[in-house]
């Protein structure tokens, strides 16, 4: 499509958000208005205000904040936890269910203090709560949540400390909830209450043989490494008896795996936890909270299909498969339904923010003219070059894809062996080129394509050298193959012509984006623009909220990014809520224990004896001083002069 003659003559932002799938994972947050820029509306689509990111982010750059920057827009945290929580309660409706739902949000998912202050802000109406999986998580969730209505869950590894702050938070009136996930904790956790005086609040994570499809189905089934069997189960309910504690157990627990794209999965989980559930009651624990941990996916690529960048379901079958599955298992025996928990923590805040960066370089796949004259070789590779250049026909094409990718690699042997010049292998590269492009040319008019001629595409494809390191802020790119959608935020009515893949600026190879959303010509590619001059291009990579800023680190010390929070109002307009400054070079440096103060006297000394030994002047000496100190001061990523 992207080579059509036709559609790039009358091409709109209608196909811009064709070809990027805008409307297909922006989940009515994200569009393309008229003038080709990319629009957020975070009340959703045709609801409220509507704002361009290009204006955001020209904004940006005239307050002083150099790209990258993660841009985060708070009223979306808002819509998603209304929807997650609306849902819930509409189906609640519809069932007849007796319980409630009370969400709690996780915060590994995306720790930074502002995400969870506007989280519990936006989640008070609902008494959405907290889940901590340490120490320090836990002090946050305790300090942030001024809610006794919502709960607080305790997951992970917990030792005294971790026990004594949860129990604490029982005393001041938190609903603070400690899941037993592996066999020893219980006597610790009983031993620290009987010396705080504290009845605990207790919920048991029980290890499904349910294993979800996808990156993380190693969380559940037997093999999983947090959890109990069901014989270590048997072994802490015996214990709470023993100790005449089985009324502070109330809580079933499960987690099989973030980003389940399966519903079948889903369902299959909850029905599985709702016959453990029912067994506890047997045996008498005082049941009334089911945790169905996290796992509710995001449509990263739009495809709506259980690929393991996507999900088969929407979030109105999610509540409705958990809802109906307890309805299912209990009402058989009149169990009272429970309170309904879910750790839902990429769906809440996946879509809230965005990673800016602008385009420093392309390096172009476009090739020098064939010379006119051929310089003379000693051997025919060029002449068969030219040949099969010549060659190239509707009848010939699969001989010619052949014979290309042949002449490619005989020119890289010749020139191994020192057959060939340097010269004579970058003449035969650019004659592969032009090639490559007439196949590619001629096979947009042909009804049936060679295989191959999909192959040649891919090597068709230039380099964007983007502001921003993979690795700080999308490291799941990198350690998973995580898919985000990446998009140009404005030019769209204009169409993009040069397929591309994105590489960032940390001289790593493996810091580059070449797997993008299934759009329509291949997902290899992303097809982007020229360059202007005196015009900044700038991309969006989107959806990534979770995760992202939490695991991303310091490969090749580029810190963390600046970050901007918008507040869209209702008149159109917006507020920058918050302005946050990345990393300095010295405060990287410091990160990984140099001493800033050491090297800048090690530096004076390096000068003083440099104008000894009368390699540099003391002016000189003053320039190089001063350039060292404004690069400590500097931002980490490339800043415009
Ligand atoms: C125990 C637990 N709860 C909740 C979550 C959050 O999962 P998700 O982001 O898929 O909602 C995780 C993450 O893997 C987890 O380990």
């Amino acid at each position: 499509m992207w080579r059509d003659p036709e559609k790039i003559k009358n091409w709109t932002s209608a196909d811009a958000s064709e070809l990027y799938g805008i409307n297909k994972w922006g989940a009515d947050y994200f569009s393309v208005n008229q003038k080709g820029d990319v629009v957020v509306t975070p009340l959703g689509k045709d609801k409220g205000p509507q704002i361009s990111l290009h204006e955001i982010a020209k904004e940006v750059e005239d307050r002083g904040l150099s790209m990258p920057v993660i841009l985060r827009i708070e009223n979306i945290l808002g819509s998603q936890i209304k929807l997650l929580n609306e849902t819930f309660r509409n189906v609640i409706k519809e069932t007849g269910y007796q319980g409630e739902y009370k969400g709690v949000f996780p915060i590994k998912v995306n720790q930074q203090e502002q995400v969870i202050e506007t989280i519990t802000k936006y989640g008070k109406k609902y008494n959405h709560g907290l889940e901590a999986g340490s120490k320090p998580e836990l002090i946050a969730a305790i300090s942030m949540l001024d809610n006794r209505e919502a709960y607080i869950i305790c997951n992970g590894y917990k030792d005294e400390e971790f026990i004594d702050l949860g129990l604490n938070a029982v005393k001041m009136g938190f609903k603070c909830y400690f899941v037993v996930e592996v066999p020893g904790e219980i006597d610790v956790i009983l031993d620290r209450a009987k010396k705080l005086r504290v009845k605990p609040m207790l919920g048991l994570r029980t290890k499904l043989t349910t294993q979800a499809e996808g990156q993380w189905s190693e969380s559940g089934g037997d093999n999983s490494v947090f959890g109990l069997t069901i014989s270590q189960m048997i072994d802490v309910i015996d214990k709470l008896k023993e100790e005449k504690m089985l009324d502070c157990l109330h809580m079933l627990h499960y987690h099989i795996g973030s980003q389940i794209a399966n519903i079948r999965d889903i369902r299959a989980g909850a029905m599985e936890a709702c016959r453990v559930y029912e067994e506890l009651v047997k045996e008498g624990a005082d049941m009334q909270i089911m945790d169905f941990g996290g796992g509710l996916a995001v449509d990263y690529d739009g495809s709506n299909t259980n690929y393991h960048s996507s999900r088969n379901y929407s979030t109105e079958e999610y509540c409705y498969d958990i809802v109906e599955s307890i309805i299912t298992v209990l009402d058989k025996n009149n169990i009272p339904h429970p309170t309904i928990i879910t750790e839902s923590g990429r769906a809440i805040v996946a879509y809230y923010s965005v990673l800016l960066f602008n385009v420093l370089d392309i390096s172009s796949f476009v090739p020098h003219p064939i010379p006119e004259v051929l310089p003379e070789t000693t051997n025919d590779l060029i002449e068969n070059l030219i040949a099969t250049y010549n060659m190239v026909a509707p009848k010939t094409i699969q001989e010619c894809c052949n014979d290309v990718l042949f002449y490619r690699n005989q020119s890289r042997q010749l020139f191994k062996h020192g057959q060939i010049s340097l010269r004579e292998k970058a003449l035969a590269e650019n004659i592969v080129r032009h090639i490559l492009i007439k196949i590619s040319k001629l096979a947009v008019t042909l009804k049936h394509v060679p295989r191959d001629v999909h192959y040649i595409d891919m090597l068709l494809h230039n380099i964007y050298y983007g502001n921003f390191s993979l690795f700080q802020s999308l490291p799941d790119v990198w350690a998973i193959d995580q898919i985000f959608p990446v998009m140009p935020i404005h030019r769209l009515a204009e169409p993009p012509l040069n397929p591309a893949i994105i590489s960032d600026i940390t001289c790593d190879c493996d810091g580059k984006i070449d797997n993008f959303p299934d759009y329509d010509h291949d997902k290899k590619l992303l097809m982007l623009h020229d360059l202007k001059e005196n015009e900044e291009y700038y991309l969006g990579v989107f959806l990534v909220g979770a995760y992202q800023e939490t695991l991303g680190d310091l490969h090749n010390l580029f810190g963390d990014t600046n970050v901007v929070s918008v507040y869209v109002n209702d008149d159109g307009t917006y507020e920058v809520a918050q302005e946050l400054e990345g990393d300095y070079v010295a405060d990287v440096l410091e990160y990984v224990e140099y001493d800033v103060k050491a090297m800048k006297n090690r530096l004076k000394a390096l000068a003083e004896d440099s104008i000894k030994k009368e390699f540099i002047t003391p002016k000189e000496r003053k320039q190089i001083l001063d350039s060292f100190n404004e690069g400590l001061r500097g931002y980490t990523y490339y800043e415009k002069e």
